[in-house]
């Protein structure tokens, strides 16, 4: 269902953690909705912006509008999927230039979203290919490789716990700030090592964040999560900060050695 306030809460997270006062609450709706709006128009997805604008007009007490089932779900994914692509270069980059790649790299970035991460790969490597369970973050991802003339990147449909991709196929992979959405970590972390050439690298970025807070990690969370990693096989596990501003990005990174 198609709930203004679920809307509000992926579309507008952070602003709305800072907000305190109804009216910074609605200019920031404002200019969320107006950022979405005009991206999706310039890509054709003008008939589900309708939807959403009707979502996000309602107040968080009224009854949900009544639209269909399926205007809800291709509403909300295609404006939660524009939410990742505007915005998210600078953090990408900065967790990409953690992996140095070089022009040999076949890069997989699971849970790629719209594929912001794959795309800044993919010039710099040999080819990076993005995997990610949502179909309308598929859809807008590849009509912006199109519109940008990349080649040597593809989106594919699949999760982390199913990378539809052969054994030892990357010397890359890396997961940004989805590793928290994955059902079956251990699953995952298998799936990323079966993909994994020898000696490839894996990182995976997740925001710091505060007990009980969504949308990344804790500091104990990110700590597990080195721990699971080395459980799966990984080697050299270390973790890198990337601070900006009031954000942190933690990074876990390791390596594939060499035994199976
Ligand atoms: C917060 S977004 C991050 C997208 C992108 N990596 C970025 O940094 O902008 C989380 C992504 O994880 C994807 N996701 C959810 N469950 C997943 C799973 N089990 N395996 C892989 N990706 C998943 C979602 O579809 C979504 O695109």
């Amino acid at each position: 269902m198609c709930h203004p306030e679920a809307l509000r809460l992926h579309l507008g997270r952070r602003a709305e953690s800072s907000m305190e006062d109804s009216a910074t609450r609605d200019r920031t709706t404002h200019r969320v909705r107006n950022r979405s709006r005009s991206q999706a128009e310039h890509m054709g997805l003008t008939s589900d912006v309708r939807v959403w604008e009707r979502c996000m007009t309602q107040s968080p007490n009224s009854p949900p509008p009544e639209t269909r089932h399926h205007e809800h779900n291709v509403a909300f994914d295609a404006l939660f999927a524009l939410s990742m692509a505007v915005g998210r270069g600078s953090t990408a980059r900065r967790v990409v230039g953690v992996a140095e790649l070089t022009s040999d790299d076949r890069v997989v970035d699971i849970g790629c979203g719209p594929g912001v991460a794959v795309r800044i790969a993919a010039r710099r490597c040999a080819h990076a290919t993005g995997v990610d369970p949502s179909p309308a973050s598929l859809s807008l991802g590849r009509r912006l490789n199109a519109i940008g003339g990349t080649r040597n990147a593809e989106l594919i449909h699949g999760s982390a716990e199913a990378i539809p991709l052969p054994d030892c196929s990357a010397t890359v992979v890396w997961a940004l700030r989805s590793v928290h959405h994955w059902g079956d970590r251990a699953r995952g972390l298998a799936e990323a090592f079966r993909v994994l050439t020898p000696r490839g690298r894996l990182l995976l970025a997740e925001r710091l964040v505060k007990p009980g807070v969504h949308g990344g990690m804790t500091v104990d969370q990110i700590t597990n999560l080195e721990n699971d990693v080395m459980a799966a096989g990984f080697m050299d596990v270390r973790r890198a900060t990337l601070a900006r501003g009031r954000r942190t990005m933690n990074v876990v990174l390791a390596s594939r050695g060499l035994i199976s």
